[in-house]
């Protein structure tokens, strides 16, 4: 058993919840808005890390020390496996000031002078290590500083958020349809994470299937299906094109269908799906404007939930719906929500996914028919 770190994205809340869902076990604790502690039985390897859409990095905890040993125990730890050149390293602070690396960063320094060490940090401006410059750092290690109460955790990063493959995933893919609204990939798998389910998972408002793509590379059996024929093209395209790029074994099944029909015969487990977002937006309106969108979206969720409460189903249901911001502030799906409600589905879940200048954003739900 060894304890982990893992350093939260910018979403803490929804990102919490991945933990949560994905290492029950674990009992994760959330120690401040920006990172978790957790034990876990296996090591973590960056293809594990790759499937927490969530995460920012990992590291595995060395150390919890007291201030004044902040530096001797970097330092000891950051030297053991040094034989010769130069070190090479990074430190990054979390649940404390990174003002506080203006004086660690030349302390350590100097302490490997002391130490007859020859050594760079890679922080740039003083700030903590980035994503793209952990990748610089050529065999050299990361380590997080991470505060609670007077005690600070001490971690070796062992795994990355890798943005060039979610970037390659994002915009390289064959089809790209504006108008629907694409879900972003680490979104997806937060999403299909939050699902809690390790089997076949089904999206019956697939679109370009960024969803179906995502479970595949996590090694979920997935099905998707939509409305619209020519989407639903487009979506195999895409789950070809994964297959192709990162070479995924696992199968999709795609089909038509529309989700307010009764729930097609097919074998799965959950849920995850985010359905129309309405229009893009490109002004700020009032609530008013959108009723007749609020309205028709609550029909179709309506007969969706509906549909799947007479078929029985009992797995979890993870759903993305849009919440706008509107001259009178934020207007939520809330008839959605009562009405899956009312329907007899609880509510486990409500977290919400938005850049701060967003007009439309995410409200992310989970349920389960009681
Ligand atoms: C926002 S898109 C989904 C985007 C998708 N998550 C992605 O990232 O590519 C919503 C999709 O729901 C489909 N849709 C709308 N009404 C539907 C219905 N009644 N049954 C099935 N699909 C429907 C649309 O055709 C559209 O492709």
């Amino acid at each position: 058993m060894s304890t982990y770190i893992f350093v939260l994205g910018k979403d803490p809340e929804l990102s919490m919840a991945e933990l949560l869902a994905r290492y029950p076990e674990s009992k994760p604790q959330m120690k401040c808005a920006d990172f978790v502690l957790l034990d876990l039985k296996k090591p973590l390897s960056q293809k594990e890390f790759d499937q927490l859409g969530g995460q920012i990095k990992a590291g595995k905890v060395f150390d919890t020390a007291d201030k004044k040993y902040l530096v001797p125990k970097i330092a000891d730890h950051l030297s053991v496996e040094h034989y010769a050149g130069k070190l090479n390293y990074g430190v990054s602070v979390y649940g404390w000031s990174e003002k506080n690396l203006r004086a660690l960063l030349p302390d350590l320094k100097k302490e490997f002078k002391r130490r007859g060490i020859s050594s760079r940090f890679v922080n740039q401006h003083f700030l903590n290590i980035s994503a793209a410059q952990h990748k610089g750092l050529s065999g050299g290690k990361e380590v997080l500083v991470c505060k609670e109460g007077p005690d600070f955790h001490l971690a070796e990063v062992v795994a990355v958020q890798d943005i060039d493959a979610y970037s390659k995933r994002d915009y390289e893919k064959p089809f790209r349809d504006m108008k629907v609204g694409m879900l972003p990939p680490k979104l997806a798998q937060i999403m299909i994470n939050l699902t809690g389910s390790e089997g076949a998972i089904w999206d019956p408002f697939c679109g370009g299937g960024v969803l179906i793509m995502e479970g595949l590379l996590m090694g979920h059996k997935m099905l998707g299906s939509d409305i619209d024929e020519e989407t639903l093209q487009g979506a195999k395209r895409n789950v070809e094109w994964v297959k192709k790029e990162f070479a995924v074994k696992t199968t999709a099944e795609l089909f038509a269908h529309d989700a307010t029909d009764p729930v097609p015969l097919k074998q799965f487990d959950a849920i995850a799906c985010e359905g129309y977002l309405g229009p893009p937006q490109n002004r700020l309106r009032s609530k008013r404007e959108f009723a007749p969108l609020v309205s028709r979206l609550s029909q179709l969720y309506q007969l969706f939930f509906a549909a799947l409460k007479s078929a029985g189903f009992k797995g979890s249901v993870v759903i993305g719906l849009p919440f706008y911001r509107t001259r009178e502030g934020e207007l939520e799906l809330s008839e959605v929500i009562r009405g899956a409600e009312k329907t007899g589905f609880r509510k486990e879940l409500d977290l919400k996914y938005a850049r701060k200048d967003q007009l439309v954003g995410r409200q992310i739900l989970r349920f389960r028919l009681v």
